[in-house]
């Protein structure tokens, strides 16, 4: 396997080692990756994050083993272990199942690798393809509100929403972004104040619950924010909080768009309802983990629920930006993703 980089990945010699992405932006821990276990743990643990990134991680890891030395049964285990790591983003299970389509080759260790380089390499590609398109609807001077962190370290390439803002920048754009700091886990706090500020690209860090009332101020232009999956109705399931922000967007009239790659599209799944939400642990909600430490500020036994995501109906939707290119609504509706490129992934 050739040696591969991008902002939270890194293949060399035969090794796959990833940036612990919960420790960010205070450590830049760097951690192996040899197996199966602890790329699960880390995935449950957020070490690693962001729907194309677990992808590929997971698809390079799988290509590690192989070229370990790994046999035929072992690595289709690691693949089905792999794909029920994580029951929202659909990525994962989109790359998992083209692997294990190369394992039935007759070659089938070099068919693994060279679909699991394909998947880094493919994955850069279409994020240039979405910025380009979602960057041609950015007018100077806006400012863009985004949640969670669809950036560099959520892709092998620029990103989705963050990507389309990073090339809004590189145009000369004079755009400005609001980062929601998404509760629980901080990804907007945390990861994407920090990308933003390594991009120089002006940005104000705020609270979830601040949102509103900047949009009613007539402070926000656009929403723009990443996808886990996107079902045939153009529905979509993103990071918890994403939904009430497309509630918001329509009362207040900004445009809201959803950037996502064809790998997040699911046409198997009818409609966002379709779609399994991950459930996690009460702790998230009780407090704080990160580098610092622990702050637990609610009761020990508080009851909580801890949903990760949540799905954003297509009729809040203005905007589906695809490596493909733009989508409104009609043509959502007349079923572009069923034709798109995304039939190619989902066939
Ligand atoms: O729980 P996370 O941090 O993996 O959630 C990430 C998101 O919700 C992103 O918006 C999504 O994966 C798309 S990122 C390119």
């Amino acid at each position: 396997m050739k040696d591969r980089e991008c902002l939270a990945l890194c293949v060399r010699d035969g090794r796959l080692s990833l940036l612990d992405q919960s420790r960010l932006p205070h450590r830049q821990d760097w951690f192996a990756v040899d197996d199966v276990n602890t790329l699960i743990a880390a995935i449950h643990a957020l070490q690693t994050r962001g729907a194309p990134m677990i992808a590929i991680a997971a698809a390079l890891l799988v290509a590690v083993r192989v070229e370990a030395g790994d046999d035929h049964a072992a690595v289709g285990e690691a693949i089905a272990r792999l794909r029920a790591a994580r029951p929202t983003a659909v990525n994962l299970m989109h790359a998992m199942d083209a692997l294990a389509r190369a394992l039935e080759d007759d070659d089938w260790r070099t068919a693994v690798v060279e679909t699991a380089e394909a998947l880094f390499d493919d994955d850069r590609a279409l994020c240039d393809a979405m910025a380009e398109h979602g960057a041609a609807l950015i007018s100077s001077g806006e400012r863009i509100l985004t949640h969670c962190n669809t950036g560099g370290l959520a892709t092998a390439g620029i990103g989705t929403a963050l990507g389309v803002i990073r090339r809004a920048h590189e145009q000369d754009k004079n755009i400005s972004v609001w980062v929601d700091e998404t509760r629980p886990l901080l990804q907007g706090g945390r990861l994407t104040a920090w990308e933003l500020a390594t991009l120089g690209i002006d940005y104000r860090l705020i609270t979830d619950s601040m949102a509103a009332s900047f949009m009613a101020a007539g402070e926000v232009d656009r929403v723009l924010v990443g996808a886990d999956r996107i079902a045939a109705n153009g529905d979509f399931a993103n990071k918890i909080g994403t939904y009430s922000l497309a509630v918001l967007a329509q009362y207040h009239d900004i445009p809201f768009g959803v950037v996502a790659p064809r790998t997040s599209v699911d046409a198997g799944c009818a409609r966002g309802a379709d779609i399994p939400i991950e459930q996690r642990a009460a702790a998230e909600v009780r407090g704080v983990t990160g580098a610092a430490g622990e702050l637990a500020w609610a009761p020990a036994d508080a009851a909580v629920a801890n949903p990760a995501f949540d799905v954003t109906p297509a009729a809040l939707i203005d905007h589906w930006i695809l490596d493909s290119g733009v989508f409104d609504r009609l043509e959502v509706e007349a079923g572009v993703f069923q034709f798109g490129g995304a039939a190619v992934i989902n066939g």
